[in-house]
């Protein structure tokens, strides 16, 4: 594994956080309730099998996982959130996490697959040429018949964009996004983001997966549709029903027999 650092120590989440809300009920409850509800629905249903947790951060969905399924391996490039989770999960006997990249995982245990497999928020942070490889590596990691969960930012089709965490008024173009991505060691501006529009998250679903289900979550709260329309440069009331965030329910295509 070559030297990786993820330029965020996520201090600014809390602060989001309270800028979003699930719309669900009184709104109270956590913002991303609809994508972790669907992840834990897909857990208990295959309790039985196992999970592989890519770009696993600080392990929420690694934990939830070894709570409920048979096995489960976590994959997260950055050492110091690797070690992170290995502690969260050291005493869960079924659960192992490396400090690896997917391809990494793949050619070390080649032919391994898993019934679930988790994508959860990394992709928008990654060089856009790298996303389709990676996609690539999920659907083969992915068990025939199984099951995997891929998230990330949303906006409207007219507000994709690519900009720096620390600067997100000010959107950058995609070779800039890209060498600020791919410098591992320019850590002033904190994460390269990169906000997805749907049809542009679903292009690049490879063949190998059907797509059961989209989603959007991490909905604005209305007092604070004006703070992100100026970030998104649209009208506040385009936002209303824009989540922030987007998941696919995917599941792998029956191998073709020969
Ligand atoms: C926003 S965090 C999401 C963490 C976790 N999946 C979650 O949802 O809580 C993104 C994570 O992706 C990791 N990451 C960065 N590049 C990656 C890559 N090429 N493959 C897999 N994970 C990567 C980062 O180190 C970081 O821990």
């Amino acid at each position: 594994m070559q030297d990786f650092t993820y330029k965020d120590n996520e201090a600014s989440m809390p602060a989001l956080s309270a800028m979003l809300t699930s719309r669900m009920g009184d709104g109270s409850g956590n913002h991303e309730a609809a994508h972790l509800d669907t992840v834990r629905l897909l857990m208990a249903a295959l309790a039985d099998g196992s999970l592989l947790d890519v770009g696993c951060g600080q392990g929420r969905f690694t934990a939830a996982g070894a709570a409920l399924m048979r096995e489960v391996v976590a994959l997260e490039p950055d050492p110091a959130r690797c070690n992170w989770t290995r502690e969260l999960v050291a005493d869960r006997e079924n659960t192992t996490v490396l400090n690896l990249l997917a391809t990494e995982f793949i050619e070390q245990h080649p032919g391994r697959q898993f019934d679930l497999v988790i994508l959860s928020m990394v992709i928008q942070h990654l060089a856009t040429d790298s996303v389709p490889q990676l996609l690539a590596d999920v659907a083969r990691l992915t068990t025939p018949g199984g099951m995997a969960v891929v998230s990330t930012t949303h906006a409207l089709e007219k507000a994709r964009c690519f900009f720096l965490q620390h600067a997100p008024e000010q959107h950058i173009g995609e070779a800039a996004f890209n060498d600020y991505a791919r410098d591992n060691q320019s850590l002033d501006m904190g994460l390269p983001v990169r906000r997805f529009s749907r049809s542009e998250f679903i292009a690049l679903i490879p063949d190998a997966f059907e797509i059961v289900l989209w989603n959007q979550f991490s909905y604005y709260r209305p007092e604070q549709l004006g703070h992100f329309a100026r970030l998104h440069r649209v009208a506040p009331d385009e936002l209303s029903d824009v989540g922030n965030s987007q998941y696919l329910v995917l599941k792998k295509r029956a191998a073709l027999a020969a």
